[in-house]
């Protein structure tokens, strides 16, 4: 069942990519106490989400925050490797978390699994744009074309903010 807007964030473990190599980020950590912008893509390097969903998060980053957002994260299912090197390719610094959902724990424990088999991606994540506090669910978006980054879109999430 996919996750709504008054449920806990399931409780896994992504990884981000740091100094001394990947580096375990548990959600319960990441959004206790706190209210976090998570947002999912199908892929790292994928042209909707480098062109556009990133860019779009990292333009808008400082008025999401202003609106009394904690942390903003980008999670996708990717190692934390790719998820590295994406990073310092958008140049996303501390502004947005690039957290890799590498087992897709996340994508399955919250019901945002999108089955790309046969596009050559395998199982991957649904976009999405969830706004949680203290770890519950506010608002959740899924994109309905994952080619697309509206509902989803930093400008979107800015406005129901
Ligand atoms: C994208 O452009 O972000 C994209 C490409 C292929 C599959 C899913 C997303």
């Amino acid at each position: 069942m996919t996750i709504k807007a008054g449920d806990r964030l399931p409780s896994v473990t992504l990884h981000e990519m740091g100094a001394e190599g990947p580096q375990p980020v548990s959600t319960d950590d990441l959004c206790r106490g706190r209210r976090v912008v998570l947002f999912g893509v199908p892929g790292a390097f994928t042209p909707t989400c480098s062109n556009a969903h990133v860019p779009g998060f990292l333009a808008n980053a400082h008025a999401i925050r202003a609106k009394g957002v904690d942390e903003i994260a980008c999670l996708s299912v990717n190692d934390a490797f790719v998820m590295g090197a994406w990073a310092d390719s958008q140049n996303t610094g501390t502004e947005i978390r690039m957290l890799a959902d590498g087992d897709g724990a996340f994508a399955e424990a919250a019901g945002l699994v999108l089955d790309l088999t046969g596009h050559g991606l395998g199982v991957r994540s649904q976009r999405f744009a969830i706004v949680a506090r203290d770890g519950v669910v506010e608002r959740i978006e899924i994109e309905p074309d994952p080619t697309e980054a509206e509902a989803t879109g930093a400008e979107r999430t800015l406005e129901h903010l």
